[in-house]
C-alpha cells in the first residue's frame, strides 16, 4: 500500500494556463531537493471544479487555492519540513 501523502496539482486547462504549468516544476524541484519522494505521491489531476479560485492544489484532499510557484514553497514547507 502507498502510505505517501498525496499531492495533486490541478492540470485542468484553466489552472494549467494560469500558472500550474510553472508551479508543477517548482513542486518537482522541491521534492527532489528535499528528498521527499518516499513521503509524497505527487501527480496531476483533472479540473477540481473550482477554476475561479485557482490555480489549485490538493494535499491529502485539502484544497489550496490561488497557488503560484512562490507561495507553493511556503505551503510545502509547512506541510513537509
Ligand atoms: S482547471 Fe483547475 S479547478 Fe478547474
Amino acid at each position: 500500500m502507498d502510505n505517501r501523502i498525496e499531492v495533486m496539482i490541478c492540470l485542468g486547462s484553466s489552472c494549467f494556463a494560469r500558472g500550474n504549468k510553472t508551479t508543477l516544476q517548482a513542486i518537482t524541484k522541491f521534492i527532489d531537493e528535499h528528498d521527499l519522494k518516499d513521503k509524497i505521491n505527487f501527480h496531476g489531476g483533472h479540473c477540481f471544479g473550482y477554476c475561479a479560485d485557482g490555480p489549485n492544489l490538493k494535499i491529502n484532499g485539502k484544497l489550496y487555492t490561488g497557488i503560484d510557484e512562490y507561495n507553493v514553497i511556503d505551503i510545502l514547507t509547512n506541510e513537509f519540513l
